[in-house]
């Protein structure tokens, strides 16, 4: 069911979130932060949902970054279970829903058993194509760069690759996201206006989109809002007004 308000032609192909304020939203209601944590996965499955019903192709969610291990023990512990327990409790939907799973990031970093039941997970829905569910999951942006830097290194070394013949693509292909396209509209919710270290390379021409709602509670139409506001752009790309 598409929104009234929306282009059907004009719907993002790639959709990418920072889901930020969960921490904010559990303090404001006197909560420990992992309930903040585990209402934001309520609203990842509302997202999707909504995602799948638009006609958007992939949607990445941000869900830890290289950066949040700095984060308390208990609270990092909180985060890996809860993926643990979504991997464990989504696995059916997906498969039902047409929706594969991809992972962004060093999974290597992971507790092994987590590592384990994620990649299940993948395998289990790799033929599936409604929507690609890219999550970000120890990912940094830095760190995917300078690990694609290292692999080209090591390809020259080798001799596989000379430094004349390395173009965008050669970079392109060995991040994580490779073979997806790049997102069309990122949003942060929780108010902050940055980019946190989320997909550098991937946003060049990525229209922004920033909302002051803290992640668990956003709704189906906060996202319609975005993709109405998305749509009221004009993306050049460097060139000149398309039409
Ligand atoms: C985002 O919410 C979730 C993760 C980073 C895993 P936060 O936990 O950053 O929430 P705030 O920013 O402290 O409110
Ligand atoms: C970005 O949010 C990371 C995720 C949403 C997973 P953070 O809350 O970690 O970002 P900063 O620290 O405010 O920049
Ligand atoms: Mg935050």
């Amino acid at each position: 069911m598409l929104e009234p308000t929306l282009d059907p032609r004009r719907i993002p192909a790639h959709i990418a979130i920072i889901m930020d304020g969960n921490g904010r939203w559990a303090a404001s209601r006197g909560l420990p932060r992992a309930e903040g944590h585990r209402a934001g996965v309520r609203a990842a499955r509302r997202v999707l949902e909504a995602c799948r019903d638009l006609g958007v192709r992939t949607l990445t969610l941000y869900a830890f970054s290289t950066e949040n291990w700095r984060r308390p023990a208990d609270e990092v512990e909180a985060l890996m279970h809860l993926l643990a327990a979504s991997m464990r409790d989504e696995a059916r939907d997906l498969i039902e829903g047409g929706v594969r799973l991809r992972i962004s990031g060093e999974l290597g970093g992971l507790d092994p058993a987590l590592r384990a039941q994620i990649e299940q997970v993948v395998a289990l829905t790799a033929a599936n194509d409604a929507l690609v569910l890219n999550v970000a999951c120890n990912y940094g942006g830095r760190a995917e760069l300078t690990a694609a830097a290292r692999g080209i290194a090591v390809d020259v070394r080798a001799g596989r690759l000379t430094p004349e013949t390395i173009t965008e693509a050669t970079v392109a292909e060995r991040l994580y996201t490779a073979g997806l396209s790049d997102p069309d509209l990122l949003i942060r919710t929780g108010g902050e206006r940055r980019v946190s270290n989320f997909l550098l390379w991937q946003i060049a021409y990525t229209e922004l989109y920033f909302s002051d709602v803290h992640w668990p509670d956003y709704e189906r139409a906060h996202l319609v809002e975005a993709v109405a506001d998305y749509q009221r752009r004009r993306r050049r790309f460097g060139g000149v007004e398309e039409g």
